[in-house]
This record gives structure tokens, C-alpha cells and sequence, in this order.
């Protein structure tokens, strides 16, 4: 067993459905002006999915992964490892991954959370792969979950029509076959002014400032570098011609950026996986729900060379290429 592969993908999303035309609605009548035109432009994003008061990221993965594990067929028992890439965690601790090991009914399996914003689910895949390929796991559960809703200033209209809630998971299992082929991930912590969320609990008050914030020039540049940089690099370790994927699963930021990305590395936009029109930018949650997206209705089949990235805040990024 020398490879770590993709059994099973799951996700889920809240059952509100906001519009662009739903959003600017509301934010009119807080003296803040948008419209479905200016967002569809800029982003790409149609519309989002938003959690209820009191529904959290902790729901949201449960469920994911419920559909995940029904997908591999396996039983939670299992698992004997879950890793929630999250940066809206309901608890300081215990850790999200602790939650729904309960929630589960996974007994035992060994539980935490990775925080590195957008990337957080590249982190987790490259987490993961590294505990199965050493043989200190067998079954994974790698998990997004995000309720950014929570974290929005929504008087902000730079940051506040970019993102949604919800949740992609996936079963990382021992196998004989290839599956993550490579990784690779990265960072730079003096870029963290440019998309940050800096409010912390101290002294029983949450102190700082609690919200999501942006510099949205800065950040399409160094987007698109390091995700083109990223994408050169997994390739050459793994051997593997950026002709030769199949499918782009990038984090769904911006159309635009992905558009850049695609001209860049000469990758025919058709093989890019794009949902942020439905979804918007759910963070750490975006890549696993494009990718259960796009294995479902059939696009993304067994045997297909993937290319899943991640970039956001610290400033982070990564790529993990994968044989389904
Ligand atoms: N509706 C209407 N007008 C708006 C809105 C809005 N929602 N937001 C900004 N504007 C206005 C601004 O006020 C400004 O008007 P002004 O010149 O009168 O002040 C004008 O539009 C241009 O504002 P910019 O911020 O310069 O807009 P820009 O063209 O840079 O587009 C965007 C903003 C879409 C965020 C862009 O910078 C971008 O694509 N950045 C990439 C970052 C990104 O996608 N971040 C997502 C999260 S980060 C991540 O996941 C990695």
C-alpha cells in the first residue's frame, strides 16, 4: 500500500439560496449599493448559499462527510483519522474534527483542524496523504467546512458579495494504486495585510477587529503567481506535463483569476472546474465541493489526472495532483 487514494467525495450546502439581486436588496437597506451586473462582472459569482443563525461549520462537515463515506461505503468506524481544514471553527476549541468524530460515531480516530484560509483544504490533502503514505493511517476523512457569512462585514461591499457557506469532504484511503501523485504547498506570512481576519478572544471579549478584510488588487496578483508557480512545481516532482491533466479543481476565488491562471499555464478553460457561479468563494470548503460537483454529474471520472489548488490568506498556497 504505497499510494494514499480518493475512495469517496461528499459536500453540502445550506439550503438558502441568496441571489445577487436577493443580496443587493438587503444590503440597499443598510445604505450600501451593489448590483447582480457589477458582481457577475468582477467575479463570476450568480449567487451564494448562506447557513441560518446558529447552523455552523460543524454541521455542515458532519454532513459532507456523511455523504462522503456513503459514497466510499465504508463504515465511520473505519476512519481512523479526520482533518477539517476550517477558519470559521465554532469553538476556539475542541477542534472542529473532534465534533464531528461525535457526531460520526468514529470512536478513537485521531481529530484536528488546519487553518490556512482558501488553501486550508490543500494543506489538509497534503496532511493526510503524508499520515497514510507512512502507513499511520488507513482511512482519512479530509474535510472543508466554512460558514464565512459569520465573518463579513456587510457594510464592506469590496469583501462582503464574495462569499458563501458550505462544506466538501473526501475519504483518503491506503491503496495499491497511484492516487495524490504530488504536492506542493507554500506561504508567505509578511503578505498577511492583504487578506486577513484579526479579531481573537482575550480577557473574555473578542477584541481586533472580527471581520474578513481585503486588499482585492493585491490579492488577484499574487493569486494568479502563486498558483501558476504551484501548478509548474507539483508537475515537475510528479513528472506529469501540464498537458496531461484532465481537470483544474482550483479554490474558487474570482472567474477572473481563474481565467489568468488558465491562459497562463495553456490549459483549455473547458478543464477547469468552476462552481463559484452557484457557490461563490467558500474558502477552505470550494475545492472539495467543486470536485464532488464535478464527480457526480460524471465530468471527472476514475482514471482522470486532477489538479486541485488552493491560495488565500497568510498568504498561502498549494497544489495536490491526484489519479482518480
Ligand atoms: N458593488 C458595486 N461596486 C463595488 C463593489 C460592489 N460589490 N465593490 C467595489 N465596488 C466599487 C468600488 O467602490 C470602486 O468604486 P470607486 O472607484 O468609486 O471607489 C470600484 O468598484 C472598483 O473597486 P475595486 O476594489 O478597485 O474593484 P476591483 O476591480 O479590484 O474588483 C475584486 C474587486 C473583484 C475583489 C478584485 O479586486 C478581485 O478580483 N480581486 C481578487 C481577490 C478575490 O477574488 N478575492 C476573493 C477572496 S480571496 C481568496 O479567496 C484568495
Amino acid at each position: 500500500m504505497s499510494y494514499a487514494k480518493i475512495i469517496g467525495t461528499g459536500s453540502c450546502l445550506p439550503a438558502r439560496v441568496v441571489t445577487n439581486d436577493d443580496l443587493a436588496a438587503e444590503l440597499a437597506t443598510r445604505g450600501v449599493e451593489t448590483s447582480d451586473e457589477w458582481i457577475v462582472e468582477r467575479t463570476g459569482i450568480r449567487q451564494r448559499y448562506m447557513v441560518e443563525p446558529g447552523t455552523t461549520a460543524t454541521d455542515l462537515a458532519a454532513i459532507a462527510a456523511r455523504a462522503a463515506l456513503e459514497d466510499a461505503g465504508i463504515e465511520p468506524q473505519a476512519i481512523d483519522l479526520i482533518i477539517v481544514a476550517t477558519s470559521t471553527a465554532e469553538y476556539l476549541f475542541p477542534s472542529t474534527a473532534c465534533l464531528v468524530q461525535a457526531r460520526l460515531g468514529c470512536h478513537g480516530a485521531a481529530a484536528f483542524d488546519v487553518q490556512a484560509a482558501c488553501t486550508g483544504f490543500a494543506y489538509a490533502m497534503a496532511t493526510a496523504d503524508s499520515y497514510v503514505r507512512a502507513g499511520r493511517a488507513r482511512n482519512v476523512l479530509v474535510i472543508g467546512s466554512e460558514t464565512f457569512s459569520n465573518i463579513l462585514d456587510w457594510d464592506d461591499r469590496r469583501t462582503c458579495v464574495l462569499f458563501g457557506d458550505g462544506a466538501g469532504a473526501v475519504v483518503l484511503s491506503a491503496s495499491d494504486e497511484p492516487g495524490v501523485l504530488g504536492v506542493h504547498l507554500g506561504a508567505d506570512g509578511s503578505q498577511e495585510k492583504i487578506l486577513y481576519a484579526a479579531g481573537h478572544v482575550a480577557n473574555g471579549q473578542v477584541t481586533g477587529d472580527p471581520f474578513l478584510r481585503m486588499d482585492g488588487q493585491a490579492v488577484f496578483k499574487q493569486a494568479v503567481n502563486a498558483l501558476a508557480n504551484s501548478a509548474q512545481e507539483v508537475c515537475r516532482q510528479a513528472g506529469v506535463q501540464l498537458e496531461e491533466i484532465d481537470w483544474m479543481v482550483p479554490h474558487q476565488a474570482n472567474v477572473r483569476i481563474l481565467n489568468f491562471l488558465s491562459r497562463k499555464l495553456g490549459i483549455a478553460p473547458e478543464k477547469v472546474v468552476i462552481t463559484l457561479d452557484k457557490h461563490a468563494n467558500t474558502s477552505a470548503a470550494s475545492v472539495p465541493l467543486a470536485l464532488d460537483a464535478a464527480r457526480r454529474d460524471g465530468r471527472i471520472k476514475p482514471g482522470q489526472l486532477v489538479l486541485m489548488q488552493g491560495v488565500g490568506g497568510g498568504f498561502t498556497w498549494g497544489s495536490v495532483l491526484i489519479r482518480m
